[in-house]
């Protein structure tokens, strides 16, 4: 089985596989299995290919449909990260909303005397606010968890309709998959619906939003925001960049170093499932 990756991945697990191949994704005819880490697959260069192994839960750079017209499996990571995600999303929240960033900036600068108690220091209260969660699966659900030790009011679109949970939270986080149904979900005209000095938390995937319509919404100072992806990754719009209400970090949600190396097992699971010719673990 010859296996091509894009990167090594990390932890003891990665050694299981034996031999692998780390480069780009060039043509070649004789890669049997793909391991990729967010880069999306051209199938036409690899007419061999009978596994693409996803280094991640989101699997949205993939087309599923035309690897399953091919012949060629698709597995993700599912499960291993839903800790770390919350954990993240937690961190965000109370960033955006204590103002830690700035006020980390506010003391590197030598500002700390000359402000103090000013309005650069004051945010908005997390415990006993409204948590609206936009999907409620496994991440949403460890999301919820975490929302009970702040005492915060948890309400999800499993229960709420998603204008009314926009409209009622403080806090808005999302959870769903980038899919169809999902591109854009979170429109302009329902960004408009959060609540003056509501928080609205990204760490699921940038085109969920409209990123133009959210920018705007960041640039009024009627809200703020914690984001961890954007549309076009690496790039973050330079607006976005600018903005002093809204706390940026690059896709990070899954970068501890136990839960890449938990990440790693699993992706290594499947591929040796599939050499054994045994049922894969985790087949999208
Ligand atoms: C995931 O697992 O989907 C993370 O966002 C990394 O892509």
């Amino acid at each position: 089985m010859k296996i091509l990756a894009t990167r090594r991945l990390p932890g003891e697990a990665w050694d299981d596989l034996g031999d692998v191949e780390v480069g780009a994704l060039e043509p070649r005819s004789d890669v049997d299995v793909l391991i990729v880490a967010n880069e999306s697959v051209d199938l036409d260069r690899f007419p061999a290919l009978r596994l693409v192994a996803n280094y991640g839960v989101g699997y949205d750079q993939v087309d599923v449909e035309a690897c399953r017209r091919r012949g060629v499996a698709v597995t993700n990571t599912p499960g291993v990260l839903d800790a770390a995600v919350a954990d993240l999303t937690l961190g965000l929240i109370l960033a955006a909303r204590r103002r830690i960033v700035d006020g980390d900036a506010i003391v590197r600068r030598g500002e700390w005397g000359a402000r103090w108690s000013e309005g650069p220091f004051l945010g908005r209260e997390v415990t006993g606010a409204t948590l609206g969660i936009v999907g409620f699966g496994r991440i949403g659900r460890a999301v919820a968890r975490r929302a009970e030790g702040f005492d915060l009011q948890v309400i999800y679109t499993r229960e709420t309709p998603l204008d009314e949970l926009l409209a009622a939270a403080d806090i808005v986080t999302v959870h769903v998959p980038l899919r169809a149904d999902t591109e854009g979900l979170i429109s302009r005209e329902r960004l408009a619906l959060l609540r003056d000095g509501a928080t609205f938390v990204n760490t699921a995937r940038g085109a969920v939003v409209d990123e133009d319509a959210l920018v705007d919404e960041l640039a009024s100072g009627r809200i703020t925001a914690g984001l961890d992806v954007f549309v076009h990754e690496p790039h973050v719009p330079e607006r976005l960049r600018g903005l002093p209400n809204v706390v940026l970090t690059p896709h990070i949600a899954s970068a501890t170093v136990e839960t890449r190396a938990a990440m790693t097992r699993v992706v290594v699971d499947n591929v040796l499932a599939y050499g054994r010719g045994e049922p894969l673990p985790n087949p999208v």
